[in-house]
């Protein structure tokens, strides 16, 4: 087992590269099915999401060549079977995406229900089985949690969503874009990773349109063929890094990054008196360390991201005066504070709502990650406590963050990676 050793209190400077997008790649990798030729992508995050979804479509029959640490070529035509078993799809969510994509392929799709980060809640995919049925699948759940998709024909639809969904809103456009006719989806996501898979596909030969709004047209086509593409800046890890600095004060450039996709965290980070600099595709986050307050409510893009939520509300532990952050994608995504609380911060939850009163400081203590995004809080918790803090759980944060280790020594942060032994059975722990 590993965990972080971080000891807090160092200023952040230097320069930071960030990794292609964790939520594009996991949607593009089973989009790579849909291709009847080779799939060369760049910019693909060394992550364990990536590796499980890898392992996935190897396990298909896919043939998968590393020709470096990011790119790959992908080839699917082998790929035979079109069913996933529980084993492989436990460790990520997306791995719902191979249902659309198999349907979408041939028409029949078995995967068993995923696993990936739980917030403590039910996270329903209600509208990724409309959408399938809209275009004509039937949906059947067999025993051990096993969503079975089949069609006769795949025939475009009009599909409205209930909720503004991402991975209905993907699992459609895999589903649809080989279909019959024309499918329009209403009420769509409009996050850069739905953006990126609809440049994927359209430059594998599909015929789809505007993607980045609320309505996507999707014309079926019969044929997608292989393609050379290099997948977007992970936005998300992008906000976690310019959090940090906005936390522990400091000066930072981070690069390859789209900052048009950073607008709502740099706008949040502005108001509580960071210092912002854009330029083509890299920011500059200059930091006091010494916040003011900001209200905050996660939505759906290009809303404030509910995936930037901890890690914000842990820049705002020692801001001055008291924040209000309200979650408004998620029902359940406060879990973290109570680590939070053990290290001195003052936060109230009451329901989808956090009231945040800024504190002298945090100490450090041995806390856990309890999904990807609470893990990236706990590490920049850690940065700004006084002494030592030890993070268990790590591999929620390895699901996400390319490197975290390496990037944030490498910007003057004190962390390690430090194994530890598993615990004897049998021992007890006490509160
Ligand atoms: N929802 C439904 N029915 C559905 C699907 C979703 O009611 O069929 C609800 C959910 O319960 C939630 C809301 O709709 O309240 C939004 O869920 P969405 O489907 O958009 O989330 P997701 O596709 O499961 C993706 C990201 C998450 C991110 C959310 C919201 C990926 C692989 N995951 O999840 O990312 O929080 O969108 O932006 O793209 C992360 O990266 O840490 C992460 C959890």
């Amino acid at each position: 087992m590993e965990k972080f050793v971080i000891n807090g209190g160092n200023k952040l400077s230097g320069e930071v590269s960030i990794s292609g997008a964790k939520n594009s790649v996991v949607a593009i990798l089973p989009a790579t099915l849909l291709a009847q030729g080779v799939c060369r992508i760049e910019n693909i995050p060394n992550i364990s999401d990536v590796t499980y979804m890898l392992k996935m479509l190897k396990s298909m029959g896919a043939s998968i060549k590393a020709v470096n640490a990011n790119t790959y070529e992908i080839d699917t035509r082998t790929v035979s079977s079109f069913t996933v078993p529980y084993e492989l799809t436990r460790h990520l969510r997306a791995s719902y995406y191979l249902l659309g994509a198999l349907l979408g392929r041939c028409n029949s799709a078995r995967v068993a229900m995923p696993g990936g980060c739980n917030f403590g809640g039910v996270r329903p995919i209600d509208q990724h089985l409309k959408g399938f049925e809209m275009l004509g699948a039937s949906i059947t759940m067999e025993e051990n949690a096993i969503v079975n998709a089949r069609a006769e024909t795949l025939v475009g639809n009009s599909i409205y969503m209930d909720v503004v969904s991402v991975g209905a809103t993907v699992n459609i456009m895999l589903a649809a874009v080989k279909a019959r006719g024309l499918t329009v989806i209403e009420n769509a996501a409009k996050e850069p990773h739905i953006v990126d898979l609809a440049n994927f596909l359209n430059s594998m030969g599909a015929d789809i349109r505007g993607a980045g709004t609320d309505v996507i047209k999707i014309r079926g086509v019969s044929f997608l063929h292989g393609c050379d593409y290099s997948i977007i800046p992970d936005q998300i890890e992008a906000g976690t890094y310019m959090a940090a600095v906005a936390a522990t004060g400091g000066d930072v450039l981070i690069k390859n990054v789209v900052p048009k996709h950073l607008e709502s965290i740099s706008a949040k980070l502005i108001e509580a008196g960071v210092q912002v600099i854009e330029y083509d595709d890299s920011v500059r986050v200059i930091s006091s360390g010494k916040l003011q307050k900001c209200n905050i409510k996660t939505m759906p893009h290009p809303g404030f991201p509910t995936d930037m939520q901890p890690q914000m509300s842990v820049a705002l532990c020692l801001a001055q005066g008291t924040s209000i952050v309200s979650e408004g994608v998620w029902d359940n995504r406060f879990k973290y504070v109570d680590q939070l609380s053990r290290m001195g911060a003052d936060i109230e939850v009451n329901g989808k709502v956090a009231v945040i009163t800024g504190v002298d400081h945090l100490s450090g203590a041995p806390v856990k990650a309890d999904d990807l995004r609470a893990g990236a809080a706990m590490i920049i918790a850690g940065l700004i406590a006084r002494g030592r803090t030890e993070i268990e759980s790590i591999i929620y944060i390895d699901r996400g963050y390319e490197n975290v280790v390496e990037k944030f020594s490498a910007i003057g942060a004190d962390i390690q990676r430090v194994e530890f032994p598993d615990e004897p059975a049998g021992v007890v722990r006490t509160a």
